[in-house]
């Protein structure tokens, strides 16, 4: 090195190195002629060669904090200089791939002669499984614009990436596609290749997309802009949003139950995305039945149910994760959620919402009524003892264990047969909301199934713990909309559904568990003093 002419350029140094440092290396080691250039190592030290990759490597950021302990997955690894670099940081097992075999079987003899805690497979990106190739580090370093030579989209790529990244994903990447190698060979469109598309892809699959810095070293090499992308906290809802375009996830969870709810914000406005629970009976329905029901509803001039949008075909996404997906507008109010989520705004009138999704489900056809019924579950099975214990030492606990009793002893007179309407299913406090319009709305469609006439009604009464002279207002008003009067299997339908509810709900208790149980318990009265009155 003391021997190069003072004049030489930063440039001919570096050749010069390159050129030294390449005879250094191991006899029977060679460096195919396919490595990139900032990522020539000594093949006997491991260390860079040149000042572009030690510079490059200081720009990455990388620590052993982030590092140790890690599995790593280098997707498009060509020497190898970075699968190196993760497992001097501590990485407790990387695998690399390329699709060069040239590459591939260089690296591979690195690894064998020091013992480096690194699998090297010839492989392409497709040829990655989630289930056994998921790495908690996921490197794409200088490949993504590779990908959309080769033919893939930014979307498909990122979301085939994403599937395979269990925490952190680094995307090193030019910015546009004036970089000079990409525009030399004048394939790439900017309409496919733009930094707006890959972070757009990005945040649908990430919570946090950072972008870290703009890489100097290859700049120092060639007129060239390079950004560094960390993205984390993988999304569950993302599959499905990758279907909708321009569609970003504001991180503001609606859920209550299990199943994800996110809110999504979208040029059409905000929306609500859905993950619908797998006993859902959407699932099962055939297309041409869901439509007929969203059709009807379409028809309902209170617009009181909150119906699903379509995008391209469906109503409904089955995802690559096995959930179904459903896309809502959201109906709430959206001072509620900023800046941090509180509960809606309740309904004021329960009875009356109810009346109003009767009336709305009301224009069913019967062959829509025969088709769901098929995919109806059976009311559930009851474990008594479980519920007796949250009655406890009520004044009247007797006569309502006596009445719940009576009510199961009777489920099974509720037949298919018997199932004479469309019902939402689910008519609970969280599910009916006041919009910023003040009308009431009844959201989450999923529990839809066949049920009777006046379920709704009847199940809304047992869960807002309603009074027997409210219920029995909302009731003659119903009968006299309706072909047939309420029977006392109208009763026992309802009461289960609820046990049902209840029995669920045990095993999920939260902070407002108490109040809910002595709300069901007052409907439950009421309902006993209904049934009564048809005695
Ligand atoms: C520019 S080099 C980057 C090397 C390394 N990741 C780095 O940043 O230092 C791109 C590498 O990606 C590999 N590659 C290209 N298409 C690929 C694909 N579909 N699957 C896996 N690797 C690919 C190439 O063989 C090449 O070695």
């Amino acid at each position: 090195m003391n021997a190069l002419p003072k004049t030489m350029t930063f440039k001919q140094k570096i050749n010069k190195d390159l050129q030294m440092n390449s005879e250094a290396v191991m006899k029977d080691i060679k460096f195919p002629d396919a490595s990139c250039r900032y990522e020539i190592y000594d093949a006997e030290t491991l260390k860079p060669e040149n000042e572009s990759t030690y510079v490059r490597l200081m720009e990455l950021g990388w620590s052993q904090e982030d590092f140790a302990g890690k599995t790593v997955l280098d997707i498009g690894c060509n020497s190898g200089a970075l699968s190196v670099y993760a497992s001097q940081l501590g990485a407790k097992h990387i695998k690399s791939v390329d699709i060069q075999t040239e590459l591939v079987s260089f690296f591979s003899k690195v690894v064998k002669e020091h013992s480096l805690p690194i699998s090297v497979a010839s492989a392409g990106v497709n040829d990655l499984d989630p289930q056994k190739d998921k790495a908690d580090i996921v490197l794409l370093m200088e490949v993504l614009h590779w990908l959309v030579d080769q033919g893939m989209t930014v979307a498909d790529s990122i979301s085939k990436i994403a599937s395979l990244t269990a925490e952190t994903l680094y995307i090193e990447t030019p910015w546009d596609i004036s970089e000079p190698a990409i525009a030399r060979k004048g394939i790439i469109k900017h309409s496919d290749y733009n930094m707006d598309l890959i972070i757009n892809e990005l945040s649908k699959h990430f919570e946090n997309v950072c972008f870290v810095r703009f890489m100097t070293y290859f700049g120092r090499m060639k007129d060239s802009r390079r950004v560094l992308i960390r993205a984390s906290g993988r999304r569950t809802a993302a599959l499905s949003l990758s279907k909708l375009r321009d569609a970003n996830l504001v991180s503001v969870s609606l859920v209550r139950g299990s199943n994800h709810i996110e809110m999504v914000t979208t040029p059409d406005g905000v929306k609500v995305l859905k993950t619908l629970p797998r006993n859902s009976a959407i699932l099962k329905l055939p297309n041409k039945t869901l439509e007929d029901i969203f059709a009807v509803l379409a028809l309902d001039s209170n617009k009181v149910i909150v119906t699903p949008e379509r995008i391209g075909e469906s109503v409904l996404y089955l995802a690559e994760d096995g959930h179904s997906y459903m896309l809502f507008p959201f109906v709430g109010e959206l001072s509620n959620f900023f800046p941090k989520p509180l509960a809606h705004k309740p309904v004021q009138e329960p009875l009356q919402v109810a009346l109003d999704v009767r009336r709305a489900l009301r224009g069913v056809s019967t062959n829509t009524i025969n088709t769901l019924r098929e995919h109806t579950p059976k009311l559930p099975m009851i474990d008594l003892s479980a519920l007796y214990a949250t009655i406890g030492e009520r004044s009247d606990a007797i006569r309502l264990k006596e009445f719940l009793r009576e009510m199961i002893a009777h489920k099974d007179k509720v037949t298919m047969e018997t199932l004479d309407a469309v019902i939402h299913g689910d008519l609970q406090s969280g599910n009916m909301l006041t919009s910023p319009m003040g009308e009431p709305k009844v959201v989450d469609l999923d529990l839809i199934r066949c049920g009777m006439i006046y379920s709704d009604i009847l199940t809304c009464a047992i869960f807002f713990g309603l009074s027997f002279d409210e219920v029995s207002k909302a009731i003659s008003i119903a009968v006299a909309e309706e072909t047939r009067a309420l029977s006392k299997l109208d009763i026992v339908h309802a009461v289960n559904h609820c046990l049902g509810w209840f029995r669920n709900s045990i095993k999920t208790e939260d902070s407002s568990w108490e109040l809910r149980v002595k709300r069901t318990l007052m409907g439950f009265d009421t309902m006993m003093q209904l049934n009564q009155l048809l005695s």
